[in-house]
């Protein structure tokens, strides 16, 4: 046995190290558990203040803009693989200051129209400041992918300081989501490399919704 060896079954060393990492480890859970509790705690705030607008919708003017909304908070594979793709230390202080989509609401709406008229009732509230805005919608990917994307940052009021959380919230048409649903699936679930062809019969998807998205709003304006 070499003296190195020796030192590591030495049992002091081995016991002040384990501590160590214990300690690391729990830091490091204890900053997840926090991280968790402050961003779902944002993802209620902006939630309620979007089921508040829809209310008001349905009692003004009998119609509600959003279909349904979908949350989630980022799992914690998914922020280690993102922070490892991005060259950043992996922690959740970190991640804290490098991800703006830990949070992530998504919101359907029924009529192209509701997407921009919740994003503007949105960012028109005192508290919600705009980070960056993504109009994909406006502006699509190149593979048709069409969506409204807005990263907001709510503050959240702890018993000792406040939190800017950063929510990343994805607005868009069920058209919209029906086909984001499909793209996904292609991208992520299929074994098989997908082939040009079905690249191409979704982006004509993409447009043929869109129209439909259009062709909708034309008959429901007719119906006001
Ligand atoms: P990410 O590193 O993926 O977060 O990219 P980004 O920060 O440049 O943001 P981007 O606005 O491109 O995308 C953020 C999120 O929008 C993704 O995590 C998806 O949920 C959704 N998204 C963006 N592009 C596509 C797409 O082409 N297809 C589908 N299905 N979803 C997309
Ligand atoms: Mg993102």
């Amino acid at each position: 046995m070499d003296s190195d060896n020796k030192k590591i079954l030495e049992p002091t060393s081995s016991y002040a190290e384990q501590v160590l990492q214990d300690d690391e480890m729990l830091r490091q859970l204890d900053g997840y558990l926090q991280m968790q509790h402050v961003y779902n705690a944002a993802i209620r705030e902006v939630t309620t203040k979007l089921q508040i607008l829809d209310e008001e919708f349905q009692c003004r003017y009998d119609h509600n803009p959003i279909h349904h909304m979908e949350a989630r908070l980022k799992t914690p594979r998914s922020i280690v693989a993102k922070l490892r793709r991005r060259d950043e230390e992996v922690s959740a202080d970190s991640a804290r200051r490098h991800l703006t989509d830990i949070a992530g609401i998504r919101v359907i709406c029924c009529y192209i129209e509701d997407v921009y008229r919740i994003a503007e009732l949105l960012l028109h509230q005192d508290d919600v400041t705009l980070i960056r805005k993504s109009d994909y919608i406006k502006e699509p990917k190149e593979n048709g992918y069409r969506s409204l994307h807005l990263v907001v940052q709510v503050p959240v009021y702890l018993s000792h300081r406040t939190e800017h959380v950063p929510v990343e919230v994805q607005i868009r048409t069920e058209g919209m989501d029906f086909w984001a649903s499909l793209e996904h699936q292609m991208r992520y679930k299929s074994s098989r490399p997908v082939s040009s062809d079905l690249q191409r019969q979704l982006r004509e998807c993409a447009e043929d919704l869109a129209e439909i998205d259009r062709k909708m709003q034309r008959i429901y304006k007719h119906l006001q």
